[in-house]
């Protein structure tokens, strides 16, 4: 109780000079705000993304301010604004939030999307880019071709697991391209380290801050103080996270030291290390960038497969229509490939359509100011949080005419081309300048593959109750940092004998 009213009088002593400094700039509106403790009582919890939205129509602003207990914050509910200030002035925009809790005390400081801007995350970034680039992915198709027909062998076997098997799939592929590890086909080792510190990344992201992150010395009171179960959990969170980056990588050390390192980024990495740099330090950011591989893309990739399924399961005619696509240019006698990509838009404009319809990270991740800054005549000082609301872009109705419809024509030219002029759902749904989506083609290829694979093989239908009736989705998503379909019972089919013969041989056989 001390502990909280020392923390109350803290930031009510942070809040007071930047309650009155306030006075002097011009701020963008917002919410409803009170003295000193500004718009904390309207700080929307869930789906904020769409409170956002709503008050940038009332506000007629594509701007909106709140200050909570002192912080800026500011959300970008316009391309325009996105486009302006989070990519073209992504020097100053590209900072990130860092807490005592999340990221000293459990060590997810270790996941370079959370890193602070700066040297250190250039290093992890420029590592993974060089294993993640449009030039290398390539290299992994032959992983996802073996991944996706995996899935559809899950799906047939086992309809009512969809979630458990689009994460066997995005992790199995993940883990295999990282480190060279095939994942086994159930309890794998590696799966559930990974799942068991990534539980820890969701925790502290729900609780969103502690009071350790207000008051740091807190972290140094003994672990059976009462009030002290943040300390206890870091206790128990710290070793997994690190389990999960060192355990695997380690195994791709020892293989590369005994000869017998299977292909992979980690092991391609590690054996490029520059002998004129520190080897110990050029270990360590390899470790981290890797590791950062699978918190970045397992449920990102899972979320919009799953919105894929939902859409094609309530859009049959979409369905009809992308399989008749793929047909034509398959003949129904092998199963697509990248290569028939460029042949097949319809398949890319579905996973578009996937992308804008439901924005897995809505709010992206909050990006932070590095120095003040001007836009409009308002002022943004340095450390505000700045936040692109994907969702507002992605549903603006000047952009994407019947914004909620799931329309993949959207993206399509009259003649069923892609369409160069629409505007591009890729934009918002990856985030932003410097800090947009490092894993982007790879995600883009795997799940344009299983998603190809899918229509071409599998029929995806509502389930029937006893009487015969379709069974509707409830179409309910999770609301919290990441969006994702709440579970729903679905119907997959082999589409013909021979379809079912394809996932049998073919890519990997
Ligand atoms: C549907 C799939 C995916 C979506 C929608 C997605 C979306 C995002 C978004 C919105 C961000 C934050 C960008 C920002 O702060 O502005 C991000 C960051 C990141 N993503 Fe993805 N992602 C996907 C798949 C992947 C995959 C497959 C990988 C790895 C192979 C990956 C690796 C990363 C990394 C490393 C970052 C951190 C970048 C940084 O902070 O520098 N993502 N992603």
């Amino acid at each position: 109780m001390e502990n909280i009213t020392f923390a109350v009088l803290f930031v009510l002593l942070l809040a007071v000079p930047l309650f009155f400094k306030r006075q002097r700039y011009r701020f963008p509106p917002g919410p409803k705000s009170l003295p000193l403790i500004g718009s904390v009582l309207e700080f929307p919890v869930q789906s904020s993304w769409l409170t956002y939205q709503r008050w940038g129509r009332e506000l007629a602003s594509d701007i909106i301010y709140l200050n909570v207990l002192g912080k800026h914050i500011y959300v970008l509910n316009s391309a325009q604004a996105v486009s302006d200030l989070l990519e073209k002035r992504s020097g100053t925009y590209s900072d990130r939030v860092v807490t005592t809790m999340a990221h000293e005390m459990v060590g997810w400081d270790k996941n370079f999307a959370l890193q602070p801007y700066g040297e250190f995350w250039r290093e992890h970034r420029k590592a993974f880019h060089q294993q993640f680039q449009p030039d290398m992915v390539p290299r992994y198709h032959v992983h996802m071709y073996k991944q996706a027909k995996d899935l559809v062998r899950r799906l047939i076997a086992e309809p009512n697991a969809l979630k458990q098997h689009l994460r066997y799939m995005a992790g199995a592929l993940i883990l295999r391209v990282s480190y060279g590890i095939d994942a086994e086909p159930k309890d794998d080792h590696y799966f559930e380290i990974i799942e068991q510190a990534v539980y820890s990344l969701t925790e502290v992201a729900n609780t969103g801050a502690y009071l350790v992150d207000f008051l740091p010395f807190l972290k140094h009171i003994p672990s059976w103080m009462p009030g002290a179960q943040f300390k206890r959990d870091a206790t128990v969170w710290a070793p997994q996270v690190n389990q999960m980056f060192d355990e695997p990588f380690d195994v791709v050390k020892r293989a590369l030291a005994e000869g017998n390192a299977p292909d992979s980024v980690c092991a391609a990495l590690l054996s490029e290390l520059d002998p004129r740099k520190d080897h110990a330090h050029q270990e360590t950011v390899i470790k981290q960038a890797v590791g950062t591989a699978y918190i970045g893309g397992a449920d990102t990739t899972v979320s919009t497969l799953s919105t894929f399924v939902l859409a094609m399961m309530t859009h049959p005619d979409v369905q009809r229509t992308a399989q008749e696509h793929i047909d034509r240019v398959t003949g129904g006698d092998r199963l697509p490939t990248i290569e028939d990509r460029d042949a097949l838009p319809y398949v890319t404009a579905i996973i578009k359509e996937a992308l804008r319809w439901r924005p897995v990270l809505p709010m992206a991740v909050p990006h932070i100011t590095t120095a003040d800054d001007e836009y409009r005549g308002y002022h943004i000082p340095k450390g505000s949080i700045v936040m692109g609301n994907a969702w507002a872009v992605l549903h603006d109705e000047a952009r994407y005419a019947n914004p909620d419809a799931f329309d993949p024509t959207r993206f399509l030219t009259p003649a069923g081309m892609l369409d160069k002029d629409a505007p591009d759902a890729l934009e918002a749904a990856f985030g932003y300048g410097r800090r947009v989506c490092a894993g982007l083609h790879f995600a883009l290829d795997s799940m344009w593959v299983n998603v190809a694979c899918v229509l071409a093989t599998l029929d995806i239908r509502k389930p029937v109750n006893e009487h015969g009736v379709p069974v509707e989705p409830s179409m309910a998503y999770t609301t919290g940092l990441l969006e994702q379909p709440e579970p729903f019972a679905v119907v997959f089919k082999p589409r013909s004998q021979a379809a079912e013969a394809l996932i049998c041989e073919g890519h990997d056989d």
